[in-house]
């Protein structure tokens, strides 16, 4: 039986993964985050199963693969947290690249209508039997503009969403599919058209805070901004600016730059000291969540399954479909073994 060590382990993915795995696999739950000083509960695995904020650079890859460790199996589409050339040669990487678009799309979706018509504070006012409705007018989002940066599975997703709502689509992708049924443009129209902007591309040494004080210079007053990808693509500090001059209306954040410490956590009982995100969680127009878009029953279940797969084909010298090195990352899929041999070493 192959052992798994898991890391950052919740009762969610407890009950997901005990429920997917078919019995060949001894999994090890841990409830830290992987990082150089945890790398060594793997020891006795040749597996590790990591998720978004766990820890993945040279020095943890080094540690896990003397101790043993062959696979990483990340169970989340995003791989920002791995340096993969350090990986390359010893540990192969594979992941989830998609578990339900739709959830992530949805959050998005969740996030902007909250924010636009106020319900998080309509709730508390409610529940203080407090019916006054001064200070909730939001805007009609039919025949608006969606800025939508990436385009892949989920911001496709959230695209067909704003068209349900009667939005005009714009959309910005360095690779555009050539299925879409929207209007590509370049990143300035979408700055300083859209009235909201929502971000669904993965984060990249080219695109850290890419939403930057610039972008929000280009805005249209009043845009609201929703990121459920990364949260390092937005300048954070810029964000505060631009809420506090009114160039944003709202911001609906699942993610936040620095969030590793802090999300999947309870720290309510603690004083925070990064005084960005007090500043971000104290203005009535900004909705943050923890990293929750992905959370729903059905990608779950899509994650665990996929999760086995990806162990069963790496076990079973397979090919594998869902991994990731630094040459396909970057681009260099010619370079890659992958799409020839299966495997990218
Ligand atoms: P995908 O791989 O299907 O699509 C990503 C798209 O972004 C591709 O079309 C790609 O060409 C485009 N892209 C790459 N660089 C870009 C850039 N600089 N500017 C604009 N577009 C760019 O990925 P998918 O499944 O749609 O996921 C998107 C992102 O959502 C992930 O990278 C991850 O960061 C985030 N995510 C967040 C979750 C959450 O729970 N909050 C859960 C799952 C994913």
């Amino acid at each position: 039986m192959k052992r798994v060590a898991f890391y950052d382990t919740k009762p969610y993915d407890r009950e997901s993964f005990d429920k997917a795995n078919s019995g060949e696999y001894e999994i090890i739950y841990i409830e830290s985050k992987l990082n150089l000083r945890t790398a060594v509960l793997a020891n006795g695995c040749e597996a590790v199963c990591a998720f978004v904020n766990d820890e993945m650079n040279a020095e943890v890859i080094d540690e896990l693969y003397k101790i043993g460790v062959k696979v990483i199996a990340m169970r989340c589409a995003g791989y920002s947290n791995v340096d993969f050339k350090a990986a390359f040669g010893k540990i192969n990487v594979v992941r989830v690249p998609a578990y339900s678009p739709h959830s992530v799309a949805e959050h998005a979706l969740a996030l902007l209508l909250a924010l636009n018509r106020k319900i998080h504070k309509a709730y508390n006012r409610t529940r203080d039997f407090n019916f006054s409705i001064s200070g909730f007018t939001g805007i009609n989002l039919y025949r608006k503009t969606a800025g939508i940066i990436g385009t892949g599975k989920i911001g496709r997703a959230f695209a067909d969403i704003c068209r349900g709502l009667g939005m005009r689509i714009l959309a910005y992708d360095p690779y555009p599919a050539k299925d879409a049924d929207f209007e590509y443009t370049d990143l300035d129209t979408i700055y300083e058209q859209s009235d909201i902007i929502s971000l669904h591309c993965p984060l990249t040494a080219a695109n850290n805070r890419m939403i930057n004080a610039a972008a929000f210079s280009k805005m249209k007053k009043g845009v609201f901004i929703i990121n459920t990808s990364r949260g390092a693509l937005i300048d954070s500090e810029a964000l505060l600016d631009a809420l506090n001059d009114g160039t944003v209306r709202g911001a609906g954040l699942d993610v936040y730059e620095e969030e590793s410490e802090l999300f999947f956590e309870d720290f309510s009982n603690t004083i925070i000291k990064d005084d960005v995100l007090s500043l971000l969680i104290s203005k009535p127009n900004v909705l943050l969540t923890s990293h929750q878009a992905f959370l729903t029953e059905e990608a779950l279940k899509n994650i665990a399954q996929t999760t086995f797969k990806n162990l069963d084909d790496f076990f079973s010298g397979a090919s594998l479909p869902n991994e990731v090195c630094y040459q396909c990352d970057t681009g260099k899929i010619d370079e890659c073994r992958q799409g020839k041999q299966g495997r990218c070493f």
